[in-house]
Formats: C-alpha cells, structure tokens, sequence
C-alpha cells in the first residue's frame, strides 16, 4: 500500500475540483498502480452535514488514495478526518493552497498560510482523530508573507503538530484580484524555494508541485526533493502516466487499448444504474493526445447522441472510428 518505501520517491495527481472525481480516478488506475490519487477537496461541513457516503464513496482499485479535506474549525476536521479514515482513505490532506474567494470566505484554503499557529493546532486535532498520515498541501507564501522564512516558519510549526508531508505549490497564492485559473500561471513559479525547504528541513517529506509536465522534468525535481504532484498535465494527457509507471516504476508498458479495457466492465455497470456514459468518458477525451485519431476519439466522447446511442459499447465504437480516421489520415 506504499509504493514509494521501495523507490523513496512518491508521483501523485493532484487534488482538482471537478475533476478528480471517482470516474476519472478509476480510468487513472488502468494507466497507473503506483502513483497517489486524490479526492477534489470535500469541504469538512459538508461531510458531517451532507450525504457522506455520496462524497466519499471510491471503488477499492483505487488505492492509494487522499482524501483532501478543506476547513477553518480544528474540531470539525477533527471529525471529518475520522469519519474519512472509517471509509478507507490511505491518508489525509489538508487544503492550505486554494486562492478562490469562495474558500477564502470560509476563511480557509491559502490565506491560512497568514496564520501557522492556526493551521498547526488543525493539524495537531487531525492527527489525534486518526492514525493514518496527516498531510498538508500548502503554496510558497501569500501575500505578505511571501518569504522563504515565512514558508520556512509555517513548514516548522506545522511538522511539529504532526504533519508527515508537506506538497508545496511553488506560486505565491494571490488573495485578490485573480481566478483561481488566472493564479495557476502567475506569478512565476518559485522552485527554488522548495529545493530550499527540503535542505533546510532534510527529516521533512517535501513534495513539489506547479507546471510539472514532463518525465525528463520529474527526474530532475526528484534530484531535490520527495516527490512530484502533478495537477492539469495528468488530465490533459493522461497517457503521460504510462511512461511514469514504466520508466520510474519499472511496470510492464501500457497501451492506450488496454485502458480502454480497464474501463469496459465499469462502463457497463454505470449504463446498467442509468447513468449517462459521459460521467466516466469525459475523463477520458485526453487519451489519444499528441496521437493520430486524436480528434475523433474526443469528438465522438463529447458527442452525447453518440453516447447515448452506442451505450455501454460506446468506447468500443470510439476505438474503431478513430482507428479508421487514423488511417484516412495516413493515405
Ligand atoms: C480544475 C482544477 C481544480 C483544482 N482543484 C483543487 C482542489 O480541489 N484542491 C487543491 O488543493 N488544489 C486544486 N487545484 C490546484 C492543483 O491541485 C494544482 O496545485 C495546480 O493545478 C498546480 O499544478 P499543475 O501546474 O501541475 O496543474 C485545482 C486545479 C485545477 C486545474
């Protein structure tokens, strides 16, 4: 259940709202067994208040998995955290990195980088719910407290209450002014800092995140650091865990057919519950990407008369269009 106590290094996708939800999570574990997933971030109230069971439900494929946790009350994460430990979870994450001002009106998310002592009697609740590892994913700094002693004093106060790894968004957080989408490519990435951080605190698990894409550009971070997060190249190109898996796991190779295969029987059984395909196969519209046929296979995947017409097969059918669309191509 711990894959990296063998390499020492921890790949993980990153937590993304609407995103990584338990259909894309299932389609990632046909490319990838080793690499950590998470849950988008399920906001504490909502789990003792709401439908737990919808919320974290998660098929048993899918470990290892974090559930991301987003909150301001130490009591209230408290309890969340318990509650995700009863389902299952392999670890818990705390969210310290959303810059949206909806979080931010809940006063949690970035702008608790403003307070360490806060964020480290969370921590400190958290970790006497559970004995599963307590994690906190966290940006270089904020507005303010910008400072690689600023990061460095959170990173300090917020160990010592327990948590066993920091995954460190190496961009500022802007609390005004940008969208969440607008603060993901500004201001510049600060990997520097975060190098900085595991040197300075070596017993501390450090991973890095922010404009990872590449395999050559993970090997390079892991030079430095515990381990790689990466967030919108694991959705664009899904298919780029498969050359993780095999060059940093050393797994047998994948093809792209052999995830389709993966999802078959999954597709079946949500079409059989009367869900609409398109739950699971819009995760899915990147996996040809950079391939011939790319586009066919995204075009039939979003078309819903499509879906709806070729039901359970309808992955089957995207398979073989785009294989003879590939091959128009190449006449
Ligand atoms: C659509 C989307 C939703 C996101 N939702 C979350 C979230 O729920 N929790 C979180 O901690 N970060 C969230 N993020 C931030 C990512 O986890 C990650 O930190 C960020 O995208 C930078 O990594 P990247 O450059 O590899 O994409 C989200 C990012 C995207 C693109």
């Amino acid at each position: 259940m711990n894959p990296e106590q063998n390499k020492g290094f921890r790949i993980s996708i990153a937590p993304m709202m609407d995103w990584t939800d338990r259909y894309y999570r299932f389609f990632m574990r046909g490319i990838t067994r080793e690499c950590w997933l998470y849950t988008e971030m399920i906001v504490a109230r909502a789990i003792l208040n709401g439908d737990a069971g919808r919320l974290l439900a998660f098929d048993e494929q899918e470990h290892p998995i974090v559930l991301q946790i987003g909150g301001d009350r130490a009591q209230d994460l408290a309890r969340a955290t318990r509650i995700g430990a009863d389902f299952g979870y392999d670890e818990i994450n705390l969210n310290v990195g959303c810059p949206s001002d909806r979080v931010q009106g809940g006063n949690f998310g970035a702008c608790l980088m403003a307070e360490p002592e806060r964020v480290a009697d969370m921590v400190c609740a958290m970790a006497a719910a559970t004995r599963l590892p307590i994690t906190v994913k966290h940006r270089i700094g904020i507005p303010g407290a910008d400072r690689y002693e600023d990061l460095a004093r959170f990173v300090e106060l917020v160990s010592r209450a327990g948590c066993t790894r920091f995954i460190v968004h190496a961009r500022i957080a802007l609390l005004n002014g940008l969208s969440p989408k607008e603060n993901r490519t500004v201001p510049p990435l600060r990997y520097a800092d975060v190098y900085q951080l595991k040197s300075e605190f070596p017993h501390v698990t450090v991973e890095i995140n922010g404009g990872i894409r590449s395999l050559e550009s993970i090997q390079a971070h892991l030079r430095h650091v515990d381990g790689v997060m990466i967030g919108r190249a694991a959705y664009e190109d899904p298919f780029l865990f498969a050359s993780i898996e095999e060059k940093l796991f050393g797994n047998e190779p994948k093809t792209r057919e052999s995830v389709v295969a993966h999802c078959g029987a999954f597709l079946e059984q949500l079409v059989k519950d009367g869900s609409n395909p398109h739950r699971l196969t819009r995760h899915m519209l990147g996996l040809f990407y950079g391939q011939p046929g790319a586009r066919a296979w995204r075009r039939l995947l979003s078309d819903q008369r499509f879906l709806k017409t070729s039901g359970a097969r309808c992955l089957e059918h995207a398979l073989r269009q785009r294989a003879d669309e590939r091959e128009l191509v190449q006449v």
